[in-house]
């Protein structure tokens, strides 16, 4: 394949204090694929996603998201590039817990500006879609983890985002859970286009991807296929 990468990572350092998390670590992505990110635990798999995602600003090294410097970018602008073109599950959904399902799938449309009611009909329609449709009107707290996975990601895709940066999205539910969040996440974002950045230490999740890379000691250290 010979498109642009959409996001292309060079040369990233990143250090906590004195202990390095990232050291010039490169990663590319390209419009709509699905790709892996595994390592043993503390090997900078999720630094290395907070600098893609412009949550982390790095020591050294760029980071070029659909032609823009994100690390020359001012906070403000990252932050409007965040909410207009980026997803993000985690590993326990973090929902806001005051606001009920609908409303918190609703809220980054909300934070866009946009109305109330076509906000949360966009909502509803992404909920039926994640299998989640009854739990609309229910607050965080009285639905499963399972659940709360499957609104975290409607959650993400409301916003018709061209990049998905999900950390380990799966690690608190059991297998069948997780097989059927990864694969409603795999399924939407293939036909909604978004590419998935996808942070994970199970093969299992894994298989749902395009294409893996594998960071150790916090270098990007091998690609099934070449990028
Ligand atoms: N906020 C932080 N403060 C201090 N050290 C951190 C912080 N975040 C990560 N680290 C350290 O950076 C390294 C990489 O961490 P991380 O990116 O979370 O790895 P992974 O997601 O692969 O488990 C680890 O040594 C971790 O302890
Ligand atoms: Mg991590």
């Amino acid at each position: 394949m010979t498109t642009a990468p959409l996001l292309l990572a060079s040369g990233i350092d990143k250090a906590y204090g004195p202990t390095p998390a990232l050291v010039g670590a490169d990663f590319a992505l390209r419009a709509g694929e699905v790709v892996a990110v595994m390592g043993p635990s503390g090997s900078g798999k999720s630094t290395l996603l907070h600098c893609l995602a412009g949550i982390v600003r790095p020591d050294a090294g760029t980071i070029t998201y659909d032609g823009r410097e994100l690390t020359s970018l001012p906070d403000a602008a990252r932050s409007a590039l965040r909410r207009s073109d980026f997803g993000f599950v985690f590993q326990f959904g973090q929902l806001v817990p005051e606001l009920t399902c609908v409303e918190n799938v609703a809220l980054p449309l909300r934070l866009n500006g946009e109305r109330r009611r076509s906000a949360e009909l966009k909502a509803q329609e992404w909920l039926t879609r994640l299998e989640v449709e009854d739990v609309g009107g229910k607050r965080p707290g009285e639905i499963s983890g399972g659940q709360g996975q499957r609104v975290a990601v409607a959650r993400a895709l409301v916003t018709a985002p061209r990049v998905i940066f999900a950390d380990e999205p799966t690690g608190a539910l059991d297998s069948l859970n997780g097989e059927r969040v990864m694969q409603l996440l795999t399924d939407a974002s293939r036909d909604t286009g978004a590419a998935v950045v996808l942070v994970t230490h199970e093969a299992r999740v894994a298989a749902y991807s395009d294409r893996e890379v594998v960071v150790r000691d916090g270098s990007v250290r091998s690609s099934e296929w070449a990028v």
